[in-house]
């Protein structure tokens, strides 16, 4: 019995430890099947639910769809950041800060060649103090060239001094970030390069035209269009002036970044291609300086620009500006121009009393702007418009 007993009490232990592995090979298997299951149902559900939201918001969407088709389309595709969105910024506004606006938009593409067709546009900045007075104007001269221009404007003042025009009018949502603007002060230079580097950040903007709210065209947009983009020169009035308003406004204290030798004057009103607009917002040695000793009755705006263009990139520069403005009766402001001032004669004689000289050879328009021009004006400027200027015939 012993030795039946032995062989038993090892067989049912060997039994029993078969017995085991099975067990735990089933529970294994079954657990395996049991989260094959799982999973396979959960993918479903989402799917399910997938299907689901997708024709909640079909139907939401487009109530003439048939529901058979929404079944099998595909999802829709993520949402992309195309090209147009880096090229072509469509929102004047952003939360930039001074510093970082400037730095984005000194960026330039190493690979000279653009990867789209690129129209070279106008950027038109206007510097204003509300609202653009002589907007009527300015709306039948960009009439019919969409795509060929863009407008910036920056008001200083209250906020509340702009009223944002309507849906239609190409002034509609073009008012950037803008600061306070005080007349002769250095923080005009800081508005005109918060201008400049909000129409870089479009890269299609080749060219950069600072106007005023008493501003006109002299001529048709193809006329001014072509005038500028086929320029070989910048337009930065710059001359050397002796006497108190000229070489007296210098002070010691910038030597030797600025020499009483390189001072320069010219007005403020400047034209400008995409090299030298990106040129001035990177500017960190000249500006610094007329920040810290032109900043009152040094009037900045008539000598940081002339001064910093001459310096560095004279060579390039027609010395004269395109905005017309009469300084003949004295004073420190010149003539502004009333109701009965406009007639078809002033505007003629505007257009052409001078020969200038235009990319090497002279007898071509010396102004295609000009100011200053107030609100009441404005009705005899629309109806001289069409016929004078040409616009829209
Ligand atoms: C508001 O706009 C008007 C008209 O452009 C201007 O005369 C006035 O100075 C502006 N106010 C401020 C606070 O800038
Ligand atoms: C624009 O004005 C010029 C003269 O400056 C004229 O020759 C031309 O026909 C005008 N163009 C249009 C489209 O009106
Ligand atoms: C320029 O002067 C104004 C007031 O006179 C002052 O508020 C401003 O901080 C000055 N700007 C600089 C850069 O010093
Ligand atoms: C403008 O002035 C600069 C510096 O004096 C000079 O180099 C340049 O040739 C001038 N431009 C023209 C068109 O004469």
């Amino acid at each position: 019995m012993k030795n039946n007993q032995i062989p038993f009490a090892s067989h049912s232990k060997t039994f029993n430890a078969r017995f085991q592995l099975v067990n735990l090979i089933s529970v294994i298997l079954f657990f395996g099947f049991g989260l094959c299951f799982g999973m396979i149902l959960t993918f479903h559900l989402k799917n399910v639910s997938f299907n689901l939201q997708f024709t909640q918001f079909s139907l939401s969407t487009d109530t003439e769809i048939d529901n058979h088709d929404v079944f099998s389309s595909p999802p829709p595709p993520p949402p992309k950041i195309r090209l147009e969105n880096y090229i072509h910024p469509t929102e004047v506004m952003h939360d930039l800060s001074d510093r970082e606006l400037i730095w984005r938009a000194s960026m330039v593409p190493k690979v000279a060649e653009y990867p789209f067709d690129r129209t070279p546009k106008v950027a038109f900045m206007f510097l204003t103090r509300g609202s653009v007075l002589l907007s009527p104007l300015w709306e039948m001269f960009f009439k019919g060239y969409n795509g060929l221009f863009n407008i910036y404007v920056h008001t200083s003042g209250s906020p509340s001094n702009w009223t944002e025009p309507e849906v239609h009018s190409v002034f509609h949502g073009r008012r950037i970030p803008s600061k306070d603007v005080e007349w002769g002060k250095v923080n005009m230079i800081e508005a005109e390069r918060r201008l400049l580097a909000n129409a870089l950040l479009d890269f299609s903007n080749q060219r950069f035209v600072l106007l005023s709210e008493t501003c006109i065209p002299l001529f048709n947009f193809s006329t001014i269009y072509s005038y500028l983009i086929n320029s070989n020169h910048n337009f930065v009035e710059s001359y050397d002036l002796p006497g108190p308003v000229g070489r007296g406004r210098y002070s010691s204290k910038m030597y030797p970044t600025v020499k009483i030798t390189e001072w320069r004057k010219g007005s403020q009103w400047f034209e400008m291609n995409r090299d030298l607009a990106i040129e001035v917002i990177s500017d960190t040695i000249y500006f610094p300086v007329f920040q810290d000793y032109c900043n009152g009755s040094c009037y900045a705006d008539e000598h940081y620009l002339p001064t910093f263009v001459t310096r560095k990139f004279g060579g390039q520069n027609a010395n004269r500006t395109l905005t017309f403005v009469d300084w003949s009766k004295g004073g420190p402001h010149p003539t502004r121009y009333l109701r009965y001032d406009v007639t078809k004669e002033f505007l003629e004689k505007l257009r052409g009393d001078m020969s200038c000289e235009y990319n090497g050879r002279s007898n071509q328009a010396c102004h295609l702007f000009a100011r200053k021009f107030t609100p009441h004006a404005l009705d005899r400027l629309l109806r001289l418009a069409p016929k004078v200027m040409q616009f829209n015939p």
